[in-house]
């Protein structure tokens, strides 16, 4: 038995399902977790001594590689300093003064723990400044586990409509929509314009595969917002300083009244962010009536380990170095009969699909049917050698500045390999 499988069974006797976040359980690939015990660069090794070349990234916080020099500095230099005070203190200053001089729709911000906090704090100040209950949100898109998002949410989810546990009455304040589909969200506005508080959409979802939305799309739901006095909230919890430093927000030319943050603005520490204009970010307590706390909100360590991260994308060419390895696995994956890529930035999805039309796939209706067995052996075959993604075939792949055109090259032909077997 190996260290992996030994650890697992003993942390299915004390933890559900063995894991502390759903998709880790390998439930939609089979098989056991790897538990991973350190990692650098593009790799991460396993408790077996195993080596791989990582395209999770820890789901997208570490666009830098792992355990970068700049970040382990200042993670270990503001540790020794003393790692939560309680207090305001001047490692939450620079990271928002960064983030508040570089995205213009960013006027203030707000520090959380986690990307789900971020979102359920948002719709709180939402309601709050509209006075409106209602949220809409889109089939497929995932915002975190907040009651009111568990509505057709993808991801861990996918297939499900709900979580159990979601009060209906919570469930009845939310109302979803399909992406790219403009008659459809013209009508929903009819409809319920007046009562909705927010719309909440991922501008480049990337939780059930990756569905780039068709600029008409984004600006249709904008203009409906505007329209209506309702909220546009952009969550970029993955897109953000990602796609680009501004996210798809600075990509689209749309500016959200909110953006939610995550995942890399803590450099791979837990950190979240709720942002955006001056006038509703003061709504929230002490400055407003719309409470929202944290005692470890801002913790120093894991603000030390987000601007150190975001002083290496601020300038934007490691953009430009990510699409240049995107283009390269573009390229290698063109002619794999069977297998097609949809891919924005250094974010990837993995399309296992004979009867492909060539078309992008913008909404879960559209998802091929049963691709889940085939994605579970190419998963494994790659696993064997020596290569790690997401495992679930909803999940999209992540690129990193650590990954070398090496790597890329031996993700494809891993990839041609499985696919032909
Ligand atoms: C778009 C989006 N929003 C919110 C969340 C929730 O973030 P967290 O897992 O940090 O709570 C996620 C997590 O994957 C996400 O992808």
């Amino acid at each position: 038995m190996s260290r992996s499988a030994d650890f697992y069974a003993r942390a299915t006797a004390v933890t559900p399902g063995g894991v502390h976040s759903p998709v880790r359980a390998f439930r939609r690939v089979g098989g056991t977790p790897l538990f991973i015990r350190s990692a650098q660069g593009s790799r991460i090794e396993d408790v077996d001594d195993r080596w791989y070349t990582d395209f999770c990234m820890a789901f997208g916080p570490m666009i830098l590689g792992h355990t970068h020099p700049a970040v382990l500095d200042a993670v270990t230099g503001a540790a020794a300093g003393g790692w939560s005070f309680g207090t305001a203190e001047p490692y939450s200053l620079a990271l928002s003064e960064l983030i508040c001089s570089r995205v213009p729709w960013v006027e203030n911000l707000r520090f959380v723990n986690s990307g789900t906090e971020a979102v359920m704090s948002a719709l709180r100040l939402a309601r709050a400044a509209t006075g409106r209950s209602l949220i809409l949100k889109f089939d497929g898109c995932y915002h975190g586990h907040a009651d009111a998002m568990l509505i057709r949410a993808g991801s861990g989810l996918a297939g499900v409509a709900d979580s159990a546990g979601v009060p209906a009455g919570v469930a009845a304040d939310t109302v979803v929509a399909q992406l790219d589909d403009i008659p459809g969200l013209e009508g929903l506005f009819a409809a319920r314009g007046p009562e909705l508080a927010a719309a909440i959409i991922e501008p480049l979802p990337a939780n059930h595969g990756l569905l780039p939305q068709r600029q008409e799309f984004l600006d249709a739901l904008a203009w409906q917002c505007q329209q209506h006095g309702t909220l546009l909230i952009y969550d970029e919890v993955i897109t953000g300083f990602r796609t680009a430093f501004g996210g798809m927000a600075e990509i689209t030319g749309i500016r959200p009244d909110l953006v939610t943050y995550g995942k890399i603005i803590g450099g791979g520490f837990p950190v979240g962010a709720y942002a955006g204009r001056r006038d509703l970010m003061q709504l929230v307590a002490p400055a407003g009536p719309v409470y929202q706390a944290g005692t470890l909100s801002a913790n120093p360590v894991a603000m030390a380990a987000g601007l150190a991260t975001l002083e290496r994308l601020a300038d934007g060419t490691a953009y430009l170095a990510l699409e240049d390895n995107g283009r390269l696995l573009d390229s290698l994956l063109q002619d794999i009969p069977g297998l097609r890529l949809q891919r924005v930035g250094s974010l990837f999805w993995l399309v296992l699909d004979d009867e492909d039309s060539g078309e992008t796939i913008r909404s879960p209706a559209r998802f091929p049917a049963g691709s889940e067995a085939p994605f579970a052996r190419i998963f494994h075959a790659l696993l064997a050698a020596g290569i790690y993604l997401p495992p679930s075939p909803y999940e999209v792949g992540f690129l990193s500045t650590a990954h070398s055109e090496d790597d890329i090259r031996a993700l494809a032909a891993a990839l041609q390999i499985a696919m032909a077997g």
